[in-house]
């Protein structure tokens, strides 16, 4: 017999039930600790996983306890929330995905992985993969942004950075895709609030990330907080049970968010803890984390015949498939045996500098203010986020100590020789005005000013909704006085705008000289500005969700449908607003560079096809700027005649083109026709006889893109 089954015949209910179980261990939780000191519940066989335990030393001591001194010495497993690194920050997902590069993608979880390993951590809660159209809602930083496919693209990358090539490598993190599925609609982007959308929009929109996370092997998966229309995720029969481990074909293991079990009482579904338990095991819920509902509640569910035994089995054999799959059984030590050398974390630093650089979005250029001229003097480095070091890293930012992040003004001075004068103005989120006199004679005689605004790090993030996407405190009057001050001086402003979120800035936009989105960029975030700001790098994100001019624009994004009235200047009763345009701050995909490119020639074939095909997509890209730098090329689709109406356009593909002053390149793209299939009016996937648009281009402007049509045969 395996060592599993061997296992399973010799666990005690209480035991069983302890494998089900993960508890915190003393680290920043996000809510009670309900398990209360865990030492000898892991002795006893009764918590065979923990979360938020930080260090390869108590890691392995409390490892020890369970395999030296719980009866069948099941190793622990221990869980963290790497986002976006461990003890190295990297740009929060939404900046990361604005370099749409899957390589990078992958890369950083790679290192995060490696880093957390070394901690003897076995999963990570990552990645996250809720499509987010509503910046309200603060978590629209831990994930992709709003569009599905790039969701899709970086589950695919993520999976595979974290879990690399086998599982029980030492270096091995198991990924856990969240969460499922559905959280980024919260009504009026409320932190926790139900959801309530079509089903076409779940399986559309939000599903596709985690189905992409599945077909890579993801190890496991976290149902989301919410309910969705009235049905808890976490007690969501068809959709962890039918859909995930039934159409799926899903076999890992399936974990609860933090206290989620328990708060199927608050959800108003389950009377009782025991009942709170039976819904979640019901629904196919594996390991309960912070409730403790299955340890107290299940065996008064089982009792009351509302679960088997069998079901119990089940998840546990699913949790000791995952251990063994990590190598736990074989070297539980494995994890955390040896510390990193100073070589693997240096080249970590680089890697974090390199893609925090890649993350900006330069949105705005007025007269090339970027970069620097070369020979700057004096330079005013100005704002509350100038001198910031801890907010760079964002929320979730792992274990990353405040000392060791790099803020604006520091990295400015390691890479200038100028004259660099700093004063903070206001603070972030303060009523305080007395500073912006003292920072306003900073900015006197300087020949650039750098203006750094935006958010602190706790503003996105878990429970960090806000009804006002505009810049916190006094900030807004700080920036006015800065601006107004050089506009009559004639000097240039750049201005830094750090958020988890595209904020809701269109006075500064049009006052600014230059604007970049720098997120929050990670621990090297001021030596990547720096780089940027002085042309070293050429600025190459592209925004991965749209910049709204008004609140009253949200939700807004690139794939809507068209409405039977789309919007016309000319005609009154068409779908508009009175007061403001339709069209956003910023498309989807918008960012500047140092270079300027055209694009022509777009060329696509075969013009006929049939669901077997695969399109070619051919673009040329000429750099007819005056410095190297890298184009994004985004394809899109639209179906302009189809039985269900089609979003105006559908992002099927992104690529990346690097190139010389005056160089000439051409981008290639494949799209396999039965990508062009949709789901028809019964849900089912179709793919329609007709005429299909064919979009590439710089974003998702549709003015901007280059057209050709492909006609399918069914
Ligand atoms: C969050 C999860 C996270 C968990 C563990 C919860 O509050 O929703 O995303 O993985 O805490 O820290």
């Amino acid at each position: 017999m395996d060592r599993i089954e061997t296992l399973m015949g010799e666990m005690t209910l209480a035991e069983k039930l302890g494998q089900l179980t993960m508890t915190a261990a003393g680290y920043a939780v996000t809510g009670p600790i309900i398990a209360g000191d865990s030492t000898e519940a892991i002795k006893a066989g009764t918590i065979g996983n923990l979360l938020n335990l930080v260090g390869a030393e108590p890691v392995r001591e409390m490892q020890r306890l369970a395999v030296q001194e719980s009866r069948l010495g099941i190793p622990l497993l221990f869980g963290f929330d790497v986002i976006h690194g461990y003890r190295t920050a990297f740009p929060v997902p939404l900046g990361e995905a604005a370099t749409f590069d899957p390589q990078v993608w992958s890369l950083t979880a790679r290192e995060s992985a490696r880093e957390a390993a070394a901690d003897g951590l076995a999963m990570t809660f990552a990645p996250m993969l809720d499509v987010a159209r509503d910046p309200r809602w603060g978590r629209s930083a831990e994930g992709p942004g709003e569009d599905p496919f790039v969701g899709m693209r970086m589950a695919q990358a993520k999976v595979l950075g974290y879990q690399g090539p086998d599982l029980a490598a030492a270096d091995a993190l198991a990924a856990v895709a969240k969460h499922y599925v559905g959280y980024g609609p919260v009504t009026a982007g409320r932190e926790y609030a139900s959801v309530d959308i079509s089903e076409r929009t779940l399986r559309e929109v939000h599903l596709p990330p985690f189905e992409a996370a599945v077909a890579a092997g993801v190890a496991a998966l976290m149902p989301a907080f919410t309910d969705l229309a009235g049905l808890p995720m976490t007690a969501h029969v068809a959709l962890l049970q039918d859909w995930l481990r039934g159409r799926l074909g899903f076999d890992g293991v399936i974990i609860s968010d933090y206290n989620a079990i328990g708060e199927l009482r608050q959800h108003g579904v389950a009377a009782d803890l025991a009942e709170a338990a039976a819904l979640a095991l019901n629904a196919g819920v594996d390991i309960d984390m912070m409730s403790d509902a299955y340890r107290r509640g299940l065996p008064i569910a089982l009792a009351r015949g509302l679960v088997t035994v069998a079901q119990i089995d089940r998840a546990v054999r699913r949790v000791l498939t995952l251990k063994q799959r990590l190598g736990l059984f074989d070297d539980p030590y494995r994890r955390g045996a040896a510390p990193e050398d100073a070589a693997a974390v240096g080249r970590r630093r680089q890697l974090a500098r390199d893609v925090a650089a890649r993350s900006l979005v330069l949105l705005k250029n007025h007269r090339a203010a970027l970069p620097l001229a070369a020979g700057v003097r004096r330079l005013a480095v100005v704002g509350p986020l100038a001198d910031a070091a801890a907010e760079m890293r964002g929320p979730w930012c792992g274990v990353a100590e405040a000392e060791g992040q790099v803020s604006v003004l520091a990295g400015l001075r390691a890479a200038l020789a100028a004259d660099i004068r700093y004063a903070p103005g206001v603070d972030i989120d303060g009523e305080g005005m007395t500073g912006i006199e003292h920072a306003l004679e900073v900015c006197t005689d300087a020949e650039a000013i750098v203006l750094c605004l935006g958010e602190a790090a706790r503003m996105s993030g878990e429970a960090a909704s806000r009804a006002h996407l505009g810049l916190p405190g006094r900030q807004r009057e700080f920036a006015e006085a800065v601006l107004g001050r050089a506009r009559s001086s004639g000097t240039p402003v750049i201005v830094l705008l750090f958020s988890g979120r595209p904020l809701i800035v269109p006075w500064l936009v049009e006052k600014a000289g230059s604007v970049i989105a720098a997120w929050f960029p990670g621990c090297e975030a001021g030596n990547a500005i720096a780089d940027v700001i002085t042309g070293r790098v050429s600025p190459s994100g592209r925004t991965p969700v749209t910049w709204a001019r008004a609140a009253g624009q949200i939700p807004l994004y690139f794939g809507q449908r068209p409405g039977g009235r789309p919007a016309n200047p000319n005609d009154h009763f068409t779908g508009k607003y009175l007061d403001v345009p339709n069209e956003p701050l910023f498309h989807f995909g918008h960012g500047l560079g140092y270079g300027r490119f055209t694009l022509s020639n777009l060329q696509v074939w075969p013009r006929r096809v049939t669901a077997a095909d695969t399109l070619t997509v051919r673009v040329d890209v000429s750099n007819v700027g005056e410095r190297a730098a890298e184009e994004t090329i985004f394809l899109f689709t639209h179906d302009k005649l189809a039985q269900v109406a089609r979003p105006v356009l559908e992002l099927k593909g992104f690529g990346k083109i690097d190139l010389q002053p005056g160089g000439r390149g051409t981008v290639e793209l494949q799209l396999p026709a039965s990508e062009l299939r949709f789901l028809g009016a019964g849900l089912e996937p179709v793919l329609e006889a007709g005429e299909v648009e064919i979009l590439v281009g710089p974003s998702a402007q549709r003015s901007v893109l280059l057209v050709e049509i492909i006609r399918v045969f069914v």
